[in-house]
């Protein structure tokens, strides 16, 4: 099957966050691509780590475990490797541990940036680049519709308005330096809940359900009735490799923010998350745990009709399937009864072929 116009076939991608869940899942799509791919990040944080189970440093070209805010070492490697598209997903992205560790948020995520964006603008070989920020960026007002890409930035907490501040300095970054011909291509993407299989972060829903579950403990959620746009981890990284593919191939008539959300109907409520996890899990119990005075979101949703239009992507799995492909993957990792690369590309390969949109980007 041809992917995203075979794009990615030798082409040299630099990728931050490549140790994380997110990212061990792009070094294995783009490596599946036919992609030479640099990972840089820090070791993994997690034990266990989808990074180390599935032995991702030696299924792609380069791994480098360095950090974003040491530019000398950042631009050094970008520089030795020349990429032709950097994916930028390296963070601290998680919403309880910036109340904890604000300013590290705010080093790790905008200082970060702005180094990642720095080092590819002083690379010449960079063309495009595709900044991963979040739903969270949004000034939530908790209301009952999606965001749409122009309303305004904002965050109640550390990380959220993190995320905000970069897209925001990211269309600063981008109208200053980024106006002239020969200069990369930049777009902002931002998506909501992620789920999928290799996720051990603390505090996020299914990797809790699923050490709960393995410890023979109840599922203690704090939040049931917060509601949250889920979505398969491949669905927003088939929106950063569509959007990839733009920049590449139409260079700055895509640099732009885009959302890449689930549809309406995968905005579920924790506590549904949680009791869909049990039923295919065929195991667990949910006791709903006394709140903390940590303020998180309750409803969050996202428009992703830009996406739709403009590039032609839209979501291939609902709620349910996100769901059962992610219980699916943990399962058999605890029973250990199958290669779990191996799985993961059978997962990656099933995902290609939902997707309605291929005949679009085939041509
Ligand atoms: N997981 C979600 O539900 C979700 C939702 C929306 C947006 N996002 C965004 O997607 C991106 C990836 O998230 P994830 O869930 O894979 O997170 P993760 O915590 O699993 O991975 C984060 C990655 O960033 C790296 N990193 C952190 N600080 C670094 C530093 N100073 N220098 C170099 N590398 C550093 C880590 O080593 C790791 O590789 C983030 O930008 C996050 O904000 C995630």
């Amino acid at each position: 099957m041809t992917m995203f116009n075979n794009i990615y076939k030798d082409k040299r991608v630099f990728l931050t966050g490549h140790t994380g869940f997110k990212g061990s899942w792009l070094s294995l799509w783009l490596s599946s691509l036919g992609a030479e791919v640099c990972g840089y990040s820090l070791a993994p944080n997690t034990a266990p780590s989808m990074f180390e189970e599935l032995n991702i440093s030696d299924r792609i070209t380069l791994s480098v475990f360095k950090n974003i805010l040491d530019t000398l070492s950042l631009e050094k490697t970008m520089n030795d490797f020349q990429p032709d598209i950097v994916f930028h997903l390296a963070a601290q992205p998680l919403v309880r541990l910036s109340y904890f560790e604000p300013v590290l948020t705010y080093q790790t995520n905008v200082i970060g940036t702005l180094n990642v964006l720095e080092a590819a603008r002083k690379c010449k070989s960079v063309k495009a680049f595709v900044n991963v920020t979040t739903d969270k960026c949004y000034e939530n007002k908790e209301i009952d519709r999606g965001y749409k890409e122009d309303e305004p930035m904002g965050g109640y907490d550390m990380y959220s308005s993190s995320k905000g501040c970069v897209e925001i300095m990211s269309s600063s970054y981008r109208r200053s330096f980024l106006q002239s011909d020969g200069t990369m291509a930049m777009a902002t993407a931002r998506a909501g809940n992620v789920i999928g299989g290799g996720d051990w972060a603390q505090d996020r829903l299914i990797p809790d359900c699923i050490k709960a579950i393995n410890h023979e403990q109840k599922i203690e959620i704090r939040n049931p009735i917060a509601v949250r746009p889920w979505q398969h981890v491949l669905e927003p990284l088939s929106g950063y490799l569509l959007l990839g593919q733009k920049l590449l191939t139409e260079g700055k008539r895509y640099a732009e923010g885009f959302n890449f959300g689930p549809n309406e109907d995968s905005v579920l409520k924790v506590a549904d998350v949680a009791r869909k996890v049990c039923e295919y899990y065929e195991k667990g119990e949910i006791i709903v745990h006394k709140r903390d005075d940590l303020h998180e979101a309750n409803l969050l949703m996202l428009n992703i009709e830009k996406a739709e239009k403009v590039l032609s992507w839209k979501p291939a799995y609902g709620a349910d399937k996100a769901i059962s492909e992610t219980v699916d993957w943990y399962k058999h990792f605890y029973k250990k009864d199958c290669d779990m690369y191996k799985f993961t590309i059978n997962q990656i390969e099933n995902y290609e072929e939902s997707i309605e949109w291929n005949n679009y980007i085939q041509n």
